[in-house]
C-alpha cells in the first residue's frame, strides 16, 4: 500500500532519517550484530537511507533494495549512486514477491532489514513468508515496526517500542491483526 502525502512527508523528513540513524540502527545492531561482509536485503526501503546504513554501520558488502512506490526508488537512487551496483541493486516491486521485485531465489541473503513497512503491507503474511523464504539459514531478520497502539493513538502513542526479546508489547494486538 502506498502511502499517503503526510506519511511521505514525514518519511522523507531529516527527523526520519535521524531516528533511524541514531535510535533505530544502534538499536538493531545491538539486538541482532553486524553483518560485516554479507548479502542483504531491505524491504520498503523508501527513499535509501536504510540501505546507506546497512551498507555503513551493518557493513554489508551488498544490498539488493525494493520499495512498491517508484518515486521513492528515484528518491533511493540519487541517494545511493555513490556506492555503485556492485555494492546497491535498487527495485521497485513487493515484499510479497521477492522473485519478481528482485529475482531472489531460495536462502539468497545473510540478512534482510526491515524499517517500518509491513503495517503498509495488506498481505504481510506472504512478506513474511517472503523473507523467510530468501534467508539463508541461520540468516538474520532485522525489522521495526510501529505498534498497533501507535497506529490506533498517534499522539500518545508513536513512542512504543517492541522489548529487547520478541512479542508485544502490552496492549499490542498487531500479530493477530487481520492485515
Ligand atoms: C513508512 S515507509 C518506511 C520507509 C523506510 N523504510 C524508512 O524507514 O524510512 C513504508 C515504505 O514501504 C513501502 N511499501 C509499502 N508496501 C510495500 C510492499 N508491499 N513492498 C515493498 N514496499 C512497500 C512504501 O512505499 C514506503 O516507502
Amino acid at each position: 500500500m502506498l502511502m499517503n502525502r503526510i506519511e511521505t512527508a514525514v518519511v522523507n523528513s531529516p527527523a526520519r532519517r535521524g531516528l533511524q540513524r541514531f535510535y533505530e540502527v544502534p538499536l538493531l545492531a545491538r539486538l541482532g550484530g553486524r553483518v560485516a561482509g554479507g548479502r542483504a536485503l531491505e524491504v520498503g526501503c523508501g527513499s535509501g537511507e536504510g540501505t546507506r546504513l546497512i551498507l555503513d554501520k551493518f557493513g554489508a558488502a551488498r544490498v539488493d533494495a525494493l520499495d512498491l512506490d517508484p518515486a521513492m526508488v528515484k528518491r533511493a537512487r540519487r541517494r545511493l549512486a555513490r556506492y555503485g551496483p556492485d555494492r546497491v541493486r535498487l527495485a521497485v516491486g513487493s515484499a510479497t514477491d521477492l522473485r519478481a521485485a528482485v529475482s531472489a531465489p531460495d536462502a539468497s541473503y545473510d540478512a534482510v532489514f526491515d524499517f517500518g513497512i509491513i503495517h503498509h503491507v495488506e498481505d504481510w503474511r506472504a512478506a513474511i513468508a517472503e523473507i523467510a523464504r530468501v534467508l539463508r539459514p541461520g540468516g538474520r531478520f532485522f525489522f521495526e515496526e510501529v505498534t498497533a497502539t501507535a497506529l490506533a493513538r498517534p499522539h500518545t502513542g508513536c513512542c512504543s517500542t517492541i522489548p529487547a526479546t520478541t512479542g508485544s508489547p502490552p496492549g499490542n494486538s498487531w500479530p493477530n491483526a487481520s492485515s
